[in-house]
């Protein structure tokens, strides 16, 4: 990383470890073969693609042969909306969804909707977590699949995924999450929440993009989204990306061997930071469930001054920290939309677009945070003038 920047922008996407690398580079350089090829390159690449598959699914509580590869998150989730949907179009066509999933869900739902879907969105409370009687009531014969994040990426939020799996259980209908933010981080186990489809990746863990998987438990009827020459059980065609898939596999374990000291390591960051917010700015607010969050991950927002946020990030960005806005600083979202998950959870349009995400992870030093509370006092204190003419800033 570019020397003395501070990387606090985590939940979009994470460095990879040098542990990770090194296991990637010889599988670029000799172990390079087709999996699917009977000769010898061929084997030793299927022998590392089942390893890499029996680990992940050790990681989740599956079986080996319930996980396959995808390109990503946004894949596995396109994946187990469509495929469901198209494999049970007949049994019913309403999806339920919480509305503040990642866009590659509820974008898939509107193209689901085009296509004849009915589909419900969940209302969150003002901390961000599904309304679990509203649920009980949507809940009808024709419903085919829940689809609910287990952690939110703007906010944190943890979802009570036992207590959704309990209802769906009792319900007989498949239940898919989006585990993206919080794979690696807390434990996930695809038992405990009866969870029947679950979307994991690989560049939020230290592991390398363009890689991720779904679990799909044996049983479930679904159809794939890529047809051809047969890969994965004949569920996604295309060549195995070997050394992502190995990559994958590396970050995962290291997580899976970090998570309890890596946690209270983050809790503690998370704290301070907390502590630091409420001690120094009057107007400081945390979005999203005070404790039932991810570990290194703080959404707050300046009570008044949500409109300037993008001019307080790209002041912090040229004093070299990079944290993010909830939605807003998406460089894809060019209107700078207010975000729709501060909206689920209360807010209006205008504090909607105030949002200010830190993310800390494994390289989040105790000096990083220090360094990033101090330039945020000092940037909100040259911004205040503008916003306000006076400053609110307390210390
Ligand atoms: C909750 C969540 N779901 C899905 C995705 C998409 O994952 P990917 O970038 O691997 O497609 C992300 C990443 O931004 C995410 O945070």
């Amino acid at each position: 990383m570019e020397h003395n920047r501070i990387y606090l922008d985590n939940a979009a996407t994470t460095r990879v470890d040098e542990r990770v690398v090194e296991t990637m580079i010889p599988l670029f350089r000799q172990g390079f073969g087709n999996a699917s090829s009977l000769h010898h390159f061929g084997t030793l690449a299927k022998e590392v693609l089942e390893n890499s598959r029996a680990t992940l699914a050790q990681c989740v509580g599956a079986d080996p042969d319930e996980i396959f590869f995808t390109s990503g998150g946004t894949e596995s989730n396109n994946w187990a909306l469509k495929g469901i949907a198209r494999a049970n179009r007949h049994n019913g066509k309403h999806i339920i969804v919480s509305a503040i999933e990642h866009d590659c869900v509820l974008n898939t739902c509107k193209w689901l909707a085009d296509e004849g879907f009915y589909i419900t969105y969940l209302p969150v409370d003002t901390d961000g977590i599904v309304d679990l009687a509203r649920l009980k009531e949507v809940i009808n014969p024709k419903t085919i699949l829940v689809s609910v994040m287990h952690a939110n990426n703007e906010i944190g939020t943890i979802q009570p995924v036992e207590e959704i799996g309990r209802i769906c259980r009792s319900r007989n209908i498949p239940f898919h999450s989006d585990a993206c933010q919080s794979f690696g981080k807390i434990p996930v186990g695809v038992h405990d929440a009866n969870i029947g489809l679950l979307t994991i990746n690989a560049h939020k863990i230290y592991g390398p993009k363009g890689i991720g998987a779904l679990y799909i438990r044996k049983g479930i009827n679904l159809d794939p989204l890529l047809h051809g020459g047969g890969q994965e059980s004949g569920m996604r065609s295309t060549t195995e990306n070997i050394p992502a898939i190995a990559g994958f596999a590396k970050a995962a374990e290291l997580c899976m061997e970090e998570m309890n000291d890596e946690a209270t390591r983050l809790r503690e960051l998370r704290k301070k930071l907390e502590d630091y917010l409420f001690s120094t700015f009057d107007n400081a607010y945390i979005n999203g469930h005070p404790d039932q969050r991810l570990p290194g991950h703080l959404s707050f927002s300046f009570h008044g001054f949500e409109g300037e946020t993008i001019r307080l990030l790209l002041h912090l960005d040229e004093s070299g920290i990079a944290v993010s806005a909830g939605s807003a600083c998406s460089s894809n979202d060019k209107s700078h939309s207010a975000s729709h998950v501060l909206q689920a959870i209360g807010l209006n349009p205008f504090e909607a677009r105030g949002g200010i995400r830190v993310s800390m992870g494994r390289f989040t030093t105790a000096k990083d945070l220090e360094v990033f509370m101090n330039k945020l006092g000092h940037s909100f204190n040259s911004l205040t003038p503008i916003f306000s003419g006076s400053s609110i800033f307390t210390q």
